[in-house]
This record gives structure tokens, C-alpha cells and sequence, in this order.
């Protein structure tokens, strides 16, 4: 059962009863996701064209956010996105996203594009973005692909602890291109330990509202191409 949820800067999100969570920071979800993904996650790497791979597509949020800013920079980016347990469509469209971000009706209607389209295939949605879902569930998944940026939207450790392993965060570094980087809204200790088992160097960054910290984790050696 999911219910929508104004958040602090008027954005909606979604509250997951049986998990008791939500998919975003109640403080505001645009505002968290523009931080935490694509200030401090695409804006950092500085390839065009870009890939990023995004763990739990969910509300389509941060995706609808990376194609405006490709829009907006004239940049290619190609999405990977994996969800184990995509929207209702109906649940999709009381989202407020299009209209607080999108003044145009073409850019409007993108966002359900952006949940239309099919799974498993690579689909260009523009002439640049490219987006690939991937409905599968990530405690088994190996990426196929190779990867600059990672949006790592999991479900809070306390939640869903299975989503912040090793395991997982290695498979992740194996297809990280050198200087690629890792972006999440959370610090909490054993997360930390196990992206620099994985291999992955990390950087405390301020958060978005009503969050003091944020992380970045690094693919060394190659942290010199960090912006
Ligand atoms: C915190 S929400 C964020 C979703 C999305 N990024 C957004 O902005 O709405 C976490 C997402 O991970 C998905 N998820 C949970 N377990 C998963 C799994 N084992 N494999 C893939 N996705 C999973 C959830 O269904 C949910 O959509």
C-alpha cells in the first residue's frame, strides 16, 4: 500500500506502508534529489556523453530530473534504472513533478513517458537521453553495462539492509568507469565501511535540508577527474 505525501518544498512523495518510508526526504523531495543526485552526482563528472545507473527507479523523479538537465546542458545521457517493484500507473499520475518542473507540455508529458515505456530495452526517449529499465531485483543483479555515475536511491539500511552489502557495492565498482563516482543521501557508518571494502574512496558532504551529511564514494585511483 503506498500513499502520496506532500514534503516540505511543496514536492510529493511516497510513503510505503509496510515498510514504514519514505521515497524521499520528507524536507523536500525535489529539493533532496536535486542535492543529493544531481548537484552532487552528475554535475561532478564531467563526460559527455554520461551514464549513470540508478538503484530503485521508483516515482521517476530523479530520472524526469537528470533529462531536464541533459536538456538543459545540451548533454547525452544514457539511464540505466533497475526497480524490483515498479508504480501503478494511477499512482504515477497524481505526482506533482511535471508541473512544479516543467513549464512546456512537451516536457510535462515526458514524465509519463518516462514510466510508459517498456522494460528490458534501451528506448530513446530524446535524441539525448537514452533510457534502459531494468525490472529485476538488485540483491542479484550484475550489471551488464559500464557506468560514470551511480544514484544509489535504496530504501534507508534500517529498512532494507540487503541493499547496502559489500557484495553489492563491488559489483557496482567492477563496472564503474575510472573517475566515476557514487551518490547517496546516507552516512551511516556500516554504509561507509562497506563502499571502502568495496574499494571505493568516500567524501562527507553537506546534505540536503533537514540532513547535515551526504556521501560520495569515489572509484579510485582515478579521483583526480572529480570536479
Ligand atoms: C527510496 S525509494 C527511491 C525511488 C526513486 N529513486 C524515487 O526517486 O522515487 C527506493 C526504491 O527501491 C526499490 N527497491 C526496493 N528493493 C529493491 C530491490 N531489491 N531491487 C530493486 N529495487 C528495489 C523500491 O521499490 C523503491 O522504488
Amino acid at each position: 500500500m503506498n500513499e502520496i505525501v506532500i514534503t516540505g518544498d511543496g514536492s510529493h512523495t511516497i510513503f510505503h506502508c509496510s515498510l514504514n518510508e519514505h521515497y524521499h526526504s520528507t524536507f523536500g523531495a525535489i529539493t533532496e534529489s536535486k542535492h543529493v543526485f544531481i548537484r552532487n552526482g552528475l554535475h561532478c563528472v564531467s563526460k559527455d556523453p554520461v551514464t549513470i545507473f540508478e538503484v530503485g527507479f521508483g516515482s521517476g523523479l530523479n530520472a524526469y530530473l537528470a533529462f531536464l538537465d541533459a536538456r538543459q546542458h545540451k548533454r547525452s545521457v544514457t539511464y540505466y534504472t533497475i526497480e524490483k517493484y515498479p508504480l501503478d500507473f494511477n499512482v504515477v499520475q497524481q505526482l506533482n513533478y511535471p508541473s512544479l518542473l516543467s513549464a512546456e507540455e512537451s516536457n510535462k508529458l515526458l514524465f509519463y513517458t518516462l514510466h510508459e515505456t517498456g522494460w528490458e530495452k534501451p528506448i530513446a526517449v530524446t535524441s539525448f537521453f537514452r533510457l534502459y529499465k531494468i525490472k529485476a531485483d538488485l540483491i542479484s543483479f550484475d550489471p551488464f553495462f559500464y557506468f560514470d555515475v551511480v544514484f544509489y536511491d535504496a530504501f534507508a539500511p534500517d529498512k532494507q539492509p540487503e541493499m547496502w552489502t559489500v557484495e553489492i557495492f563491488r559489483r557496482l565498482y567492477n563496472r564503474l568507469n575510472p573517475g566515476g563516482i557514487l551518490t547517496t543521501y546516507c552516512v551511516k557508518g556500516e554504509v561507509k565501511r562497506n563502499l571502502k571494502e568495496a574499494g571505493f574512496g568516500i567524501k562527507k558532504i553537506p546534505g540536503p535540508p533537514g540532513k547535515r551529511e551526504m556521501l560520495k564514494a569515489i572509484k579510485l585511483p582515478s579521483a583526480s577527474n572529480m570536479r
